[in-house]
């Protein structure tokens, strides 16, 4: 099996970490580049955050680039409560040797695209800042992007607002511009964001591992099942690793239950900017109302969550993950 180009862009970011130790350790992927975006935290310290994940991960050269540092329009607002201070859980891991690349993500991103001999997919995991610049900037390499994996909006509720999930929230221009752009785009909204998850014990399990790799990921669980207490989220035993899922749904779409459907970004100040509306109906009465001249996306609306909680497991744990 040849394993599939993908770049990562990311704002690491707890989940992005997982999504990161995933992407990395899979055999059916090859990391040709992570792109940096500021979102869950600051952009310095995402860069950071990045090297350092990349350190657990093990040996690789994998380059890492610094992108935006804000959104287009909207003011940068970080994740402070659920991503720690840093971050990256507050876990004061040691500070990396490596350096990330000297040019923006932008270019990073284009150079990738244009120097692969087959289309690379983009798996997002961050506000679209990043992206949009490139599709603006560099419209030549368009052609490169096989489609674009991405973490953000919701079909139903939000998380940063009622109405709004926080990538798209965070950079709603820049995911108008994305979800316009009539590129095959895999829609990984919140749905299959909070469905995705693994068991207490398998987070012990990897947080109890020798290698680094599983060791971080079994570290970052356990805080994230710290805050789904102190939130009374935990309705079982279960933890979701959230960017991870859309990694998995980038190896695996079989789990996934989609449907093609139009999706729009709400631009409009107030309470519903950033929503992502998409459009399932089947039938647009001509006397109700016609439908709107937005390109359709695949949107995740249900996934089958156990096997991609193995494909995390499997890909972390190797011979010794659990049954
Ligand atoms: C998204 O926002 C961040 O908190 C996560 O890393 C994820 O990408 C979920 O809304
Ligand atoms: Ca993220």
């Amino acid at each position: 099996m040849t394993a599939q180009p993908v770049i990562l862009d990311v704002d690491t970011g707890v989940d992005d970490a997982l999504a990161i130790l995933l992407a990395v350790r899979h055999p059916a992927l090859d990391v040709r580049a992570i792109t940096c975006t500021g979102g869950n935290a600051p952009l310095a310290q995402v860069v950071e955050n990045t090297l350092r994940v990349l350190d657990a991960a093990g040996p690789g050269d994998i380059p890492v680039a610094a992108g935006a540092h804000r959104p287009l329009l909207e003011a940068p607002q970080h994740a402070v409560a659920i991503h720690g201070a840093d971050g990256l859980a507050d876990l004061n891991l040691p500070r990396s040797a490596q350096r990330p690349e000297q040019g923006h993500a932008v270019e990073l991103l284009r150079r990738t695209l244009a120097d692969s001999a087959e289309p690379v997919t983009i798996i997002s995991l961050a506000p679209l800042t990043n992206i949009a610049m490139l599709l603006r900037l560099h419209p030549e390499v368009t052609d490169r992007i096989a489609r674009v994996v991405m973490m953000g909006g919701a079909v139903g509720s939000g998380n940063a607002t009622a109405a709004a999930e926080f990538n798209v929230w965070h950079d709603p221009e820049a995911a108008a511009i994305v979800l316009s752009e009539g590129l095959d785009v895999l829609m990984y909204g919140l749905e299959p964001f909070y469905r995705v998850s693994v068991t207490h014990d398998d987070a012990r399990r990897l947080a109890d591992a020798d290698d680094p790799a599983p060791r971080l990921a079994g570290a970052l669980l356990t805080h994230l099942i710290g805050i789904d207490a102190t939130e009374d989220r935990v309705a079982d035993d279960r933890v979701a690793i959230g960017d991870a899922g859309a990694v998995c749904a980038a190896i695996d779409p079989s789990p996934l239950v989609t449907r093609l459907a139009p999706v729009e970004v709400a631009l409009t100040p107030g309470p519903t900017r950033g929503q992502t509306v998409v459009d399932l109906r089947t039938m647009v009465g001509a006397d109700i109302t016609t439908a709107r001249a937005v390109p359709p996306a695949t949107v995740v609306l249900d996934v089958d969550a156990e096997p991609y909680r193995r494909l995390f497991l499997d890909a972390l744990l190797g011979a010794t993950a659990p049954a």
